[in-house]
């Protein structure tokens, strides 16, 4: 079992990989998602803008990729490698330090602000990880702390028993946990899972401007059902493409225009990206 090798290695960082090798995973014998297949990326050590997108239309396996490279559902069959590693053969702090993941369904919400943007972050007696001014300027960046300001601030009890947050609130918060995790642990790998889909046009450009930033220190890979969202990606896998293909290749825009009917459809407006109700 290796012990977090990884800490200080950013610094080192030259090239970069993720790699799966092989995949196969089923939730049941009825749901099949991967079935042999290979997903290879690779980043050059000086390449500044390191963000790529996913695309696909509902249930074709977008948040199960992003969970199998989160090393949340070790797949069936195959390995799943970053630098080479196995991610499934690291303990979770070494993991930790390689990844960091926002995802889909938001995490129940409950005691006070403070806590909940903190939640992942060390806590030892004493020590502080953040000031809480860099806590309200994240808020403030996220278009969150004039609801709390004029509560009880980082104070502010929030979910059951204290402030209801809306889908697309509780969407800005949990990405600016994401933030200050990925921040303080500098993972090489970041994955975001639909970070937009409840916001108002406002709050996306504020998010996908704090994606951007975060995707020159590591390799951010973001589930979107905007293309705005995605507008500075280098490269965009499709999702609808999966039955089709067995390697899952993120392609330039030119590149998917040419292979993907459903981006195509999406370019003309006859496709929407995502049902994003279930957010709401
Ligand atoms: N926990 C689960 N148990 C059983 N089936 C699931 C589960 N999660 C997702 N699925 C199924 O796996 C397929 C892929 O789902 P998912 O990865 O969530 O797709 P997407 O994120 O692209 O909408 C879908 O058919 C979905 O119904
Ligand atoms: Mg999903």
């Amino acid at each position: 079992m290796l012990k977090q090798p990884f800490l200080n290695y950013s610094i080192y960082m030259s090239d970069f990989s993720i790699q799966i090798i092989n995949a196969n995973f089923s939730y049941n014998e009825n749901t099949v998602v991967f079935n042999n297949h290979n997903l290879i990326l690779d980043i050059k050590g000086d390449q500044k803008n390191k963000l790529y997108g996913i695309i696909g239309p509902s249930g074709t396996g977008k948040t199960t990729l992003i969970s199998i490279l989160g090393g949340q559902l070790n797949p069936q069959q195959g390995e799943v490698l970053i630098n080479n590693i196995n991610i499934y053969k690291v303990d979770d702090l070494a993991r930790r330090s390689l990844i960091s993941m926002q995802m889909q369904t938001a995490t129940s919400l409950r005691g006070k602000l403070k806590y909940n943007i903190l939640f992942g972050l060390p806590k030892k007696e004493g020590e502080i990880v953040y000031e809480n001014s860099y806590l309200v300027e994240i808020l403030v960046k996220v278009g969150l702390w004039g609801l709390f300001e004029a509560k009880d601030g980082l104070d502010t009890l929030i979910g059951e028993g204290g402030l209801n947050l809306s889908g697309g609130q509780r969407q800005r918060l949990n990405f600016a946990g994401l933030y200050l995790r990925a921040k303080y642990f500098r993972p090489h790998l970041i994955l975001i899972d639909e970070p937009t889909s409840s916001l108002d046009e406002l709050s996306e450009k504020a998010i996908t401007q704090m994606i951007l930033d975060l995707a020159n220190d590591a390799l951010t890979l973001v589930v979107a059902h905007r293309l705005k969202t995605l507008d500075e990606a280098v490269g965009i896998f499709d999702s609808s493409l999966i039955n089709s293909k067995k390697d899952m290749i993120f392609y330039s825009r030119k590149e998917l225009q040419l292979e993907s009917q459903y981006y195509r459809d999406l370019i003309d407006g006859n496709a929407v990206l995502e049902d994003y109700n279930h957010l709401t």
